[in-house]
Parts: structure tokens; C-alpha cells; sequence
């Protein structure tokens, strides 16, 4: 059975690896060197803030939970959908609402946060008046693929909470991506990872579940500048602004075509998956605007989709922008704002907004 370790006890490893010398320990181990630096003084050695730290446990503390509910699946009773829709028309399903409903509480019952603005919820939610952050997420992304076991994540941004201002007050989010102090995204996957970025640099954390707590894995993670992996959601090709019909025709054209290079495809159908494989190998990632329903030219979600993943993606030298500027930049009008995304390696999306000029 395994055991919690201590991570500085070399001595322990040294008894392992002498009872068993052709395993390799590499997990989360303090061996041959492979030292993990837990959460807290990873951030401390970032310098954030120690209610910031605060407050992000708090939010972690609700992802593990997360982490362990989706890992029941059918055992746990909460697959398949509610009989309700979300403010944006969509079905909830059960682990959405779950999922909510333990962020919501865990967030508002903290004292670290004045409100709370979710997917799920139709407007913001008030928490402690002198709160010093509001928080806006996203519970459960990609949930059309908890159904199929396939990913799935949490995603997450902070800002200050503007002072004078009441905690039921939704205009406190009205703030740009590039003031936020802090985005991530929790991915439920082989491996509960964290992927999380204060303002210096995008680190990624992996969940060890023989203590309890995130380890950072990776620190100051570089998306590589250029690639030949795209991900977008083919079957809306018609429903594409001339610009990017042209720009993804040039792709698919390979070396036959101007780029002069073969492209391969993928798509997770959940923002945090594609994001994450951008993150790991390069790529570029769009949900561009479309005319499928008329009433609703973007599909993602400004303040707890684009820009989180706007902070975390440029964090690591990459890009992040619609057709017409930084996707941070933007000043939003309301909670649920839909944004066009094209986002990845710098090179590649450089690449796609000249089809736009
Ligand atoms: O949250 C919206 C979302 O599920 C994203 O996670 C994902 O990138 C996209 O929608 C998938 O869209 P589609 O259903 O068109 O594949
Ligand atoms: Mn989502």
C-alpha cells in the first residue's frame, strides 16, 4: 500500500531502492535528485501574496474533491443530465451542478472572496463584503465528455475585488483579462494536474494522491513558437468568416499547398484538453466566429474561458487574441460574453490573423 512519503528522506529511499533495486521511483519521490516542491512555497517563491495563496488552496481544496467525484463515474450516482438548462441555454449535466454547487460553497464560505461569478450561475454571486478577490469559473469544462470517461477540467480566474463597491454588485467583473492576478485550470484526466500561472510564468502541478496536496512538476512551461498541429471544430467550415475558411484550406493543402508543410488535426472538445496538449507540444487552438446561429457569432466564453487561458497561454510565450486584437485587452459588458479564440504558438497564430489583413 502506499504511503504518505517525506519528501527530504533520502534515507527511506535509499532502503526502498535497496529492497527493490530495478524500480524507479519517479513519482513523487526526493530521488536521484528528482525533488517536488509543494504548492505553498512554489507560490511563495513566486512571491504571491500569502491571501492569494490562501484563497487559491481553497480553490484546490474543491478541485480535489472534484478530482474524486468525476473518478466515480457511475459509482457515485451523477451521470447523465439534469432536466434543467444553464443561463446560456445549454443542458446541465449532474457533475456541472455538483461541481457548482461545491465551488460556490467552498469559495463564499472562505472570507477570502467578496463574489463569485460561475458558468452555471445566472448572474454573480455575493460573498463576504470584505472580501479582497472575486472569482469566476468555470466548474466543469468539456462536460459533454464526462459521459464518454473522457477529459474534462475546471478552469479558473481572480482578480481584485474593486473597492466601494457592494459585493452584489456583477460590475466588479467588469474588469479586463489583463488585470487578473491569477488563472488556472484543473485537469481531470489519467492524472489530476493543475496548470496555473500568477503573473510569472505557467507551471504545472500534478495531484499526488498518496498526500493530498499538488506538486509542481514543471516550472516556467514555453509554448514552442511554431508547429504543425492545428485544433478547430471542422464541421463549422461553412459557417467561417472567408479569412479563416482561406487560412485553414492553406493547412489542410499541407506541402502542397503555400505553408509548404504537412498539419496535423486534433480536437478534445473541451477547451482544457486542447489548451493543454498547446501548452505541452505547440499548436494553435481557435473557435473562431461563426454563422451557425445567427444570434451567436462566439462560442467561448470571455471571463472564465478565453481569458484565464489568454493569461496561462501568453504566460508561456504563446498568443492569444481574436481576429482583432489581445483577447486580455478586452473590456467586458457583461458575465457570460462571448469572445472568438485563436490561441497557441506564437508563429502559427501570427500566421493565421495575416489572412485577416
Ligand atoms: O465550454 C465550451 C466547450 O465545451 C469548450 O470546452 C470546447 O472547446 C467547445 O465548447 C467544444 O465545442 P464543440 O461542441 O463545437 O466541439
Ligand atoms: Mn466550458
Amino acid at each position: 500500500m502506499l504511503k504518505p512519503y517525506n519528501y527530504d528522506n533520502t534515507d527511506a529511499m535509499q532502503k526502498l531502492t535497496s529492497i527493490w533495486p530495478n524500480i524507479k521511483y519517479t513519482t513523487t519521490l526526493n530521488y536521484l535528485g528528482n525533488k517536488m516542491q509543494r504548492l505553498a512555497p512554489a507560490l511563495r517563491e513566486d512571491n504571491v501574496p500569502l491571501d492569494l495563496i490562501s484563497l487559491i488552496k481553497t480553490i484546490l481544496a474543491a478541485t480535489k474533491e472534484i478530482s474524486f467525484r468525476v473518478s466515480q463515474a457511475h459509482l457515485g450516482g451523477l451521470m447523465g443530465s439534469t432536466l434543467d438548462e444553464n443561463i446560456q441555454g445549454e443542458v446541465q449535466k449532474k457533475l456541472d451542478v455538483v461541481a457548482n454547487e461545491l465551488f460556490k460553497d467552498i469559495l463564499l464560505e472562505s472570507g477570502f472572496v467578496k463574489a463569485i461569478s460561475s458558468e452555471e450561475e445566472d448572474t454573480s454571486v455575493a460573498g463576504d463584503e470584505y472580501g479582497k478577490y472575486i472569482v469566476s469559473f468555470d466548474p466543469l469544462d468539456g462536460s459533454s465528455n464526462i459521459d464518454i470517461n473522457s477529459l474534462i477540467g475546471t478552469i479558473f480566474s481572480i482578480h481584485k475585488a474593486p473597492e466601494g463597491m457592494s459585493a452584489d454588485d456583477p460590475d466588479m467583473f467588469k474588469q479586463a483579462g489583463n488585470k487578473q492576478v491569477c488563472a488556472g485550470y484543473v485537469l481531470y484526466g489519467p492524472s489530476t494536474m493543475l496548470v496555473m500561472t500568477t503573473g510569472s510564468g505557467t507551471h504545472f502541478y500534478v495531484l499526488d494522491r498518496t498526500h493530498g496536496g499538488y506538486l509542481l512538476v514543471e516550472r516556467n512551461v514555453q509554448v514552442p513558437t511554431e508547429t504543425q498541429e492545428f485544433a478547430v471544430n471542422m464541421s463549422n467550415q461553412r459557417f467561417w468568416q472567408p479569412e479563416m475558411q482561406n487560412y485553414v484550406s492553406d493547412l489542410l493543402l499541407g506541402d502542397t499547398g503555400p505553408r509548404a508543410k504537412n498539419f496535423n488535426m486534433r480536437w478534445i472538445a473541451a477547451m482544457v484538453g486542447d489548451v493543454h496538449r498547446v501548452l505541452c507540444r505547440g499548436g494553435i487552438f481557435t473557435y473562431p466566429m461563426d454563422t451557425k446561429k445567427t444570434e451567436q457569432p462566439y462560442k467561448l466564453r470571455l471571463m472564465y474561458e478565453a481569458n484565464p487561458m489568454a493569461f496561462l497561454i501568453e504566460q508561456a510565450g504563446g498568443l492569444c487574441v481574436t481576429s482583432k486584437g489581445r483577447i486580455m485587452d478586452i473590456e467586458p459588458t457583461s458575465i457570460h460574453q462571448r469572445v472568438e479564440v485563436i490561441l497557441g504558438s506564437k508563429k502559427e497564430v501570427e500566421a493565421c490573423l495575416s489572412y485577416y489583413k
